[in-house]
């Protein structure tokens, strides 16, 4: 059994385990080179045999625990219908969203279009070895519907108007997309994924009156088909602040990723009967060396008697240096 399994589902609190968001990414130089010969990310991102390579670069580097597959959130939302782009230094564009399109789609359709993600798992099952897992992921329902929609204003806010002005059913776009999800998810398991992360990212910006709709109850829904497929799950909603709490006893997932801005100590505290991971802040890793040690030490000696998973609070930023990722793995080994 891999690590991250021993510590997620057998709850072992002796056992280490250490993998990053974004580990396969625009830091590495090997990753640089084979994007820079595809410059449609989409297309590579369904490139089988380009995509496996890329999971597998940062294992071949740093002999990580966990593989995660190469792909993107927004797959989701291309296998739907719309047309996804990467501007650089912008982040992705959708193409506008049509609801009597998105409501017409079938999940025959929806997994063929996503075949080539399937395939790149299965080649990369075959190439990794079997005491490390291999991470499947998906973006949780309101975060997709954040780009789908594209109602995201700036880096902090939503353009909750936009919505109301224009009658959107969220609840309806939300409950079509959880069986969507499922299905993306059990395709994953069955071509050899397994574990799932479910990623939340913009968990932080729904107002109060809308958590339990557009946050808790989604996430929920997957970590029920989950548990109900005996499928390992990891959830972040990232930036709820303390209602992680509430997440974590409405949701109940096996694993919960904590964002940096959780103190570790409040976490242990109260999050209770679930599997803590990540939580340092990326942006350390761009800091002096003796500052990133103190940071990955406070979150070493706090989580040491119970299980954890060590990982960051989000994703590896593209301007850190490999060798520090080198050190990270190391220290966190070592202590
Ligand atoms: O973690 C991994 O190594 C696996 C691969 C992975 C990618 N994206 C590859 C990627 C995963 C798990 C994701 C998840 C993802 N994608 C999230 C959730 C996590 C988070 O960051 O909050 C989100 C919100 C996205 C959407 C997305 N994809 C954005 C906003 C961008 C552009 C900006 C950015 O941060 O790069 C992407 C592109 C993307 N996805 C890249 C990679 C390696 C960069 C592509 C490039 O080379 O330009």
């Amino acid at each position: 059994m891999s690590t991250l399994k021993k510590i997620l589902v057998n709850k072992d609190k002796s056992c280490k385990s250490v993998w990053f968001m974004r580990q396969a990414g625009r830091y590495l130089p090997e990753f640089r080179e084979i994007r820079s010969q595809n410059q449609n990310f989409i297309k590579l991102c369904l490139n089988s045999e380009l995509s496996s390579k890329i999971t597998l670069q940062p294992i071949e580097r740093f002999n990580l625990d966990s593989a995660i597959i190469f792909s993107d959130i927004l797959m989701t939302p291309y296998a739907l219908g719309q047309e996804v782009k990467f501007i650089k230094d912008q982040g992705p564009e959708l193409s506008k969203f049509n609801l009597e399109i998105f409501l017409d789609k079938n999940e025959k359709e929806f997994s063929q279009k996503l075949n080539e993600i399937y395939k790149a798992i299965e080649i990369t099952r075959k190439n990794l070895n079997k005491d490390k897992s291999l991470i499947a992921f998906i973006g949780a329902p309101w975060t997709l519907l954040v780009y789908m929609l594209n109602i995201k204003k700036d880096k902090n806010k939503i353009d909750l108007k936009k919505l109301e002005k224009e009658n959107i059913n969220i609840n309806k776009i939300l409950k079509k997309l959880i069986d969507f999800l499922c299905t993306h998810i059990e395709n994953q398991i069955n071509a050899g994924a397994d574990v799932v992360q479910v990623f939340d990212s913009w968990a932080g910006l729904i107002p109060n009156d809308h958590i339990k709709d557009y946050c808790f109850m989604p996430n929920a829904k997957i970590v029920e088909f989950c548990k109900k497929k005996k499928i390992p799950n990891i959830c972040f909603p990232r930036g709820l602040k303390d209602k992680y709490k509430e997440f974590n006893q409405l949701v109940n997932p096996d694993g919960i990723n904590i964002d940096y801005e959780i103190d570790p100590q409040w976490a242990k505290d109260n999050l209770r009967n679930v599997v803590l991971q990540g939580g340092l802040d990326p942006k350390i890793l761009l800091k002096s060396e003796k500052e990133m040690i103190e940071g990955a030490t406070k979150y070493i000696k706090t989580f040491k008697d119970i299980p954890y998973v060590f990982n960051l609070g989000h994703g590896l930023l593209p301007e850190t240096d490999p060798d520090r990722v080198m050190k990270l793995i190391k220290f966190y080994r070592n202590n």
